[in-house]
């Protein structure tokens, strides 16, 4: 099984993205509704199938991006029966195992900082998914939702502190930028309820930790209440000119075979060296070159009037030229995927001789070039 334990740095929400390597099985822990098109991306870039979200409770601090992976990747939304929650896809109750692959979660109630508290277990007891019932060094708040104390006192102890010592502890969230702990750890150490700690200690500590009222509680319960669906049922904004994906490094692409059929809609701009224009793999009719060395210093020349594809030889220097147009203001501009490697590949036109179109710094003037009419 592989992990990836990603972070919401707004919330200190840790999601996790677990995969069975033979099948490309995976689900995804405590998803964050404003992280959806990183986390899609990743999915998207390792090839796996998401088969379920899974949130090890309802959050009041964040709103879950169950309903939005839903949307995007056909994932089914498990949450606690508990909650009574609505578009949940399958109900879960302590005792049951989730399976994608040949791997397995086992379902445990945990319950005690809200009603509904569920931690997964690995099925070899490797590791252990504790949502907020035991955090690092720490147990999740239980002055709200349903919260009890002593519920939480006696899911730690015979839930989770009955795995073995090596059991990793992946956490909901961590504010000290702590990643993980393991059950033997926490055993000892953790100073709510490690060591020594009667039932009577942890509820004394627990009672008076004086913490603020959650800021997003009102916002957030309610959303999750729905599994993260807008309450006007919208998802996240889309680009308006293109469908323009956000990679998992961050950079916005477009895909070559949409660039060919709209390339009077957008303004081109080619980040290479001029030497490269008249090589092996040409040029597109029509581009602006601006290389990537001087785009910070000449940003200005871009004209801003359509939306910029960035170019290049196989997409890398672009995707920064990219970033680098957005820093400078430019809101409609994307990276030209696998560049002209790509673009070649596929087979869509280039400029045939050096005289067509391409003005170094200069923007074109004219919107098409004879090869774009004859050859799209
Ligand atoms: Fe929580």
């Amino acid at each position: 099984m592989t992990l990836h334990q990603l972070f919401d740095h707004v919330s200190s929400t840790y999601s996790y993205l677990l995969a069975d390597e033979q099948t490309g099985e995976a689900v995804l822990i405590d998803s964050v509704f404003e992280q959806h098109a990183r986390d899609a991306a990743l999915i998207r870039e390792l090839g796996l199938r998401l088969v379920y979200t899974i949130d090890t409770h309802c959050h009041a601090d964040h709103v879950t991006g169950a309903w939005l992976m839903k949307q995007e990747l056909g994932s089914q939304i498990t949450m606690a029966r508990v909650y009574g929650a609505s578009n949940v896809d399958l109900a879960l109750d302590g005792g049951e195992v989730i399976r994608f692959g040949a791997q397995a979660l086992e379902v445990r109630a945990t319950p005690g900082h809200t009603a509904g508290c569920l931690s997964f277990v690995a099925a070899d007891h490797a590791m252990v998914f504790t949502g907020d019932a035991l955090l690092v060094r720490g147990a999740g708040r239980t002055d709200f939702q349903q919260g009890d104390a002593h519920r939480l006192f006696h899911s730690i102890r015979d839930q989770l502190f009955t795995l073995p010592d090596a059991c990793i502890v992946y956490p909901g969230h961590d504010y000290e930028g702590r990643i993980s702990s393991s059950i033997g750890e926490e055993r000892r150490h953790n100073p709510r309820i490690g060591g020594a700690a009667s039932e009577q200690d942890f509820v004394g500590y627990m009672t008076n930790l004086g913490l603020p009222h959650p800021k997003q509680l009102e916002i957030a319960v309610p959303a999750n209440l729905r599994a993260g669906e807008p309450a006007d049922g919208s998802g996240l904004p889309a680009e308006d000119w293109g469908p323009v994906v956000t990679t998992y490094a961050g950079v916005k692409q477009i895909a070559p075979e949409w660039l060919a059929r709209h390339r009077h809609e957008v303004h081109v701009l080619d980040v290479r060296n001029p030497s490269e224009l008249d090589g092996e793999l040409g040029h597109l009719v029509d581009v602006q070159l601006l290389p990537l060395d001087e785009l910070r210093a000449r940003a200005a020349e871009v004209p801003r009037d359509k939306p910029v594809v960035v170019v290049c030889q196989t997409g890398t220097r672009s995707a920064l030229g990219t970033m680098i147009l957005a820093k400078a203001g430019f809101t409609r501009v994307a990276n030209l995927a696998g560049g002209m490697l790509r673009w070649r590949q596929l087979g869509l036109p280039v400029a045939r001789d050096a005289s067509e179109p391409c003005k170094v710094g200069t923007p074109p003037s004219s919107p098409m070039q004879r090869s774009d009419r004859t050859r799209m």
